[in-house]
């Protein structure tokens, strides 16, 4: 409704309300690299082809004449409320975009009450994001570290900052073959001030003053001509962060060591118990997309899970995020919640998630795009967008609230015979 009031008086909206306007406008407004990180994918892009064409799946059938007039999307996760389904997926080096980044999105996201996760490669510390959100929710996504100690001091800062759950993003045990990433020779996360998650943890600079053994198999991993390259023009453009406790001619040490310390390729479903034993907050594990996983968080005690492909960024052909969801919440039953994320890009989308089970799901690269064209403002106008689209939809389909959404609403398109 404001949309259409300010368009009557000639105003229009912020930032495009079409999901493809959008990134085409923000694509316009960024960098070639942070094009590149933001839209693009892994390999041939299959994966966020497939997310978007897995909601073509089902289509919705509305009711008619079930008195709409009073509408309530909120919902209820781990005993906290929320107005709409809707969370901001944690999304990292965001201050390649804006720069304010991660800050602009924790006033956006406050002034909605949209719980917003906190990137474990954020821009700015998740305490500098914290001291602006008053009591607004917030969660803190996990990279699960090669240290132990640095897993406990993210842990400890995350409670410290309010965080009421812990997500524990598990498909990017090695970073996916992002190809325009490569193309452009550009490892976003080294950036200075881009990690700063990191570079604020006093764990993590402890780990960084460590003497590297260049002999010892944990630098194995091969550094190629790019890396270097990128890593000294980071240390040029960006002399403070990451690179700061390396003021020899070396920064390829401080890729070493930091490649060495960002993940754990080694993790297994074992692991999980130190964080359990660790944190009393609630444990989601994201990037689940077979039954089976879904069923194994449950029995290593979790407490949700997040159906994602991360956006389509790591493996290259993997299912949509979408259509994992009917088989994972069947698996489920109801014992966790499941969210889910990958390709939603409007009401419609949210709503067929939580017909067929989810209980919200997150966005990514929308409100990013958001930030690149207007900061706070953007994140706020995409996120309130979402927010009604979804409302209007609800409505139309013929529910009141989002307890009403069930598969009954859905029907899967018959193939033609004639
Ligand atoms: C991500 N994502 C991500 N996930 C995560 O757990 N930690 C992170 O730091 C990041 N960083 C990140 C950067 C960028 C540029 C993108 C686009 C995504 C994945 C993110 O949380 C989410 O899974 C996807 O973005 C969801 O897909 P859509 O909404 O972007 O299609």
């Amino acid at each position: 409704r404001i949309i259409y009031t300010s368009g009557a008086s000639g105003k229009t909206p912020l930032v495009p309300v079409t999901p493809q306007l959008l990134e085409e406008k923000a694509a316009r407004r960024m960098t070639k690299e942070a094009t590149g990180y933001i839209i693009g994918g892994a390999g041939l892009g299959k994966t966020m082809q497939n997310n978007r064409s897995a909601f073509d799946q089902y289509q919705i059938v509305p009711r008619m004449l079930k008195d709409v007039s009073k509408r309530d999307t909120s919902i209820t996760l781990f005993g906290q409320k929320f107005p709409s389904p809707l969370l901001t997926a944690p999304v990292g080096v965001l201050e390649m975009v804006h720069k304010r980044a991660d800050l602009a999105v924790a006033e956006a996201t406050s002034s909605l009450g949209v719980p917003m996760i906190f990137s474990n490669q954020a821009s700015y510390p998740m305490e500098a994001c914290a001291s602006l959100m008053g009591n607004n929710p917030r969660w803190f996504q996990l990279y699960w570290s090669k240290s132990n100690e640095l897993v406990l001091s993210f842990l400890k800062r995350a409670e410290a900052s309010g965080c009421s759950a812990i997500v524990v993003t598990l498909d990017t045990s090695v970073l996916g073959w992002r190809t325009q990433d490569l193309d452009l020779a550009f490892l976003p996360f080294l950036q200075g001030k881009g990690i700063a998650q990191y570079t604020s943890d006093p764990v993590f600079q402890q780990l960084m003053d460590e003497p590297i053994d260049h002999q010892a198999p944990e630098f194995k991993p091969k550094v190629t001509l790019s890396l270097i390259k990128n890593a000294l023009r980071m240390k040029k453009n960006y002399p403070g962060g990451l690179w700061k406790n390396f003021s020899s001619d070396r920064p390829i040490k401080a890729v070493k060591r930091f490649v060495n310390i960002y993940s754990r390729d080694s993790l297994t479903w074992e692991n999980l118990q130190f964080l359990r034993k660790h944190t009393q907050l609630p444990l989601l594990l994201k990037g689940i997309l077979h039954p089976d996983d879904a069923q194994k968080a449950i029995d290593y005690g979790m407490d949700g899970i997040v159906v994602s492909n991360h956006g389509g960024r790591q493996v290259d052909g993997a299912i949509g995020s979408f259509a994992a969801l009917p088989d994972i919440v069947q698996k489920v039953k109801d014992q966790i919640p499941v969210l889910l994320d990958s390709g939603v890009r409007s009401g419609a989308d949210m709503l067929k998630a939580l017909a067929i089970g989810a209980k919200a799901v997150c966005v990514g690269r929308p409100y990013v795009y958001g930030l690149a064209l207007a900061g706070a403002a953007g994140v706020q106008e995409v996120l309130a967008n979402l927010m009604a689209d979804f409302e209007l939809n609800m409505a139309l389909a013929g529910c009141k609230s989002v307890g009403e959404l069930g598969r009954e609403l859905l029907k899967k398109p018959q193939a033609f015979s004639c």
